[in-house]
């Protein structure tokens, strides 16, 4: 029998409107998230994954390689949210066959860049890829979102892709709201820490209700996201930059006054944030976002941005930073990993 393999390569996204905590009265598993969502994929933050399914293979084995670091053994808890995704392949496609499974990250994981997402949506499409499934960008979407990471399931999608929270399983997937070519906007990443976080945002979503400001910040987002949407669809750069530093503070006040709290950002966080706010008074347009860990996304646009990179890297808790553009979503490559 020919063993079924395929590679694929996925980017993280950035979010402009996060996905904070799952909707009241669904299961873990179902990944339905209180709110919709929105992001911007981005180009230099990417998972490669090769799956192989073989009769030569004695038992599942998992590999990953961490930016700047050699290939691990995965193993407990990641091995199985890793295996979970594999196993519902396998009962869809009816298959018994062990799998070995090898993914490099281009950047440093748990630290509030989207590695699951980008580990999730690669990990999804290498599947699809090597049972040769024909699926629609929407079937994608929500197998990718059923692997765990919810947000990997606006990964799959070019660009802009907003996460609809849908009213089902069915109804609850990512659509493209602009290809990447619609806006030349860069998100600067810019690393403080370089160190797993304390808390994931699997963590983060189960707490979420917990925070007397849940509710008050769903009610917020009825008007902030069309405000979003149509600040995508008019390049309107100033709007979407204060929808994007008002949401990114809400996120995290959720998070701060949640039962126990979490606090992601530190020195370093604030230290960028309030540079952003100094060199805006030269008429430099540039805000940030922040997703679950402490390193700021700066999102500028991209004339700016080697300008803005110069300066950031000056600050003392810097430790470096990554230049992204938005970019397409996941996608098969010919070249395996092993
Ligand atoms: O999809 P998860 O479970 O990895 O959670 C993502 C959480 C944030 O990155 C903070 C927000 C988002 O929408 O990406």
């Amino acid at each position: 029998m020919k063993p079924f393999k395929a590679t694929a390569v996925s980017p993280a996204n950035i979010a402009f409107i996060k996905y904070w905590g799952r909707k009241k009265g669904t299961l873990d598993e179902e990944v339905i998230p209180a709110n919709s969502s929105i992001s911007m994929n981005i180009d230099n933050c990417y998972t490669k994954t090769t799956v192989e399914f073989s009769p030569e293979y004695e038992e599942d084995e998992v590999w990953i390689k961490f930016f700047g670091k050699s290939y691990e053994k995965v193993s407990g808890s990641p091995l199985n949210r890793v295996l979970g995704q594999v196993n519902h392949f396998r009962e869809l496609n009816n298959c018994a066959l062990k799998v070995k499974i090898m993914s490099e990250n281009s950047f440093p994981s748990d630290a509030g860049i989207a590695a699951s997402a980008s580990g999730f949506s690669a990990l999804t499409l290498a599947l699809v890829g090597a049972f040769e499934m024909k699926l629609s960008l929407k079937e994608l979407s929500i197998l990718t979102r059923l692997a765990g990471s919810g947000s990997a399931c606006r990964s799959v999608i070019d660009g802009f892709a907003e996460w609809r929270k849908g009213h089902d399983s069915g109804s609850c997937y990512a659509v493209q709201l602009a290809p990447p070519e619609w806006w030349n906007l860069a998100d600067l990443v810019t690393v403080v820490k370089n160190e797993k976080k304390e808390f994931s945002s699997l963590h983060g979503h189960a707490l979420a209700h917990s925070s007397p400001f849940f509710n008050r910040r769903q009610h917020l987002l009825k008007k902030r996201i069309p405000l979003v949407r149509k600040a995508i669809k008019k390049r309107d750069f100033l709007a979407l930059g204060e929808l994007i530093e008002e949401e990114a503070t809400e996120m995290h006040l959720i998070a701060m006054s949640s039962h126990p709290p979490i606090f992601y950002w530190n020195k370093g966080t604030l230290e960028v944030i309030h540079f952003l706010k100094e060199i805006r008074k030269d008429n430099l347009f540039v805000f940030f976002t922040i997703d679950a860990g402490p390193n700021v996304h700066i999102i500028c646009q991209e004339k700016d941005m080697d300008k803005i990179d110069l300066e950031v890297k000056k600050l003392k808790n810097v430790l470096f930073t990554i230049k992204n553009k938005p970019c397409a979503g996941a996608r098969l490559i010919e070249k395996h990993l092993f």
